[in-house]
C-alpha cells in the first residue's frame, strides 16, 4: 500500500494526504487507522503542519468511516463530481486540525 502527502503547503501549514491499502485482503485489520495516525503524528511532531485534508468518495463508506474514527470531519463536498458505473457521485472533503488532538 501507500500513503503520503499529495502536496504540501509549507506556507499556510497544510498538506492534502492520501492512502491506499493494496490487498484487499490486508483490509480492514487496523492497518489504515494505525498507519494514519503515524501520518498525522508526523505531520504535527515532525513537519509542524496545521491541518490535513483529504478527498473522498461518497460510496467509498469504509474510508469515510476510518477517517471519522481518526478525527477528520467533514466540510464540504463536490457535488457529481466522480463519475463511475454510470452514475455521479460527489466527493467529499474532509480535513484535520492538529491542534484538536
Ligand atoms: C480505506 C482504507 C485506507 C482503510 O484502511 P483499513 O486498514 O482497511 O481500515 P482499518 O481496519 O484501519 O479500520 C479503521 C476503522 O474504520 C472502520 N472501517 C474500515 N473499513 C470499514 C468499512 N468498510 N465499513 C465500516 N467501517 C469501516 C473500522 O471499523 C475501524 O474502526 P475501529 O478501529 O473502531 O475498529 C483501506 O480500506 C483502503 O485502502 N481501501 C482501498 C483504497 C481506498 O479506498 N483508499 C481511500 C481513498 S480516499
Amino acid at each position: 500500500g501507500l500513503l503520503g502527502f499529495n502536496h504540501v503547503d509549507w506556507i499556510n501549514r497544510n498538506a492534502e494526504i492520501f492512502i491506499f491499502i493494496g490487498e484487499a485482503s490486508q483490509q480492514g485489520m487496523g492497518i489504515g487507522k494505525q498507519a494514519m495516525q503515524l501520518l498525522i503524528d508526523f505531520s504535527r511532531n515532525n513537519l509542524n503542519l496545521h491541518m490535513l485534508y483529504l478527498n473522498v468518495f461518497s460510496y467509498n463508506y469504509g474510508a469515510i468511516k476510518m477517517y471519522e474514527k481518526i478525527g477528520f470531519s467533514i466540510d464540504g463536498r463536490l457535488r457529481e463530481s466522480k463519475f463511475s458505473k454510470g452514475k455521479y457521485h460527489d466527493t467529499i472533503i474532509m480535513s484535520k486540525l492538529l491542534n484538536e488532538g
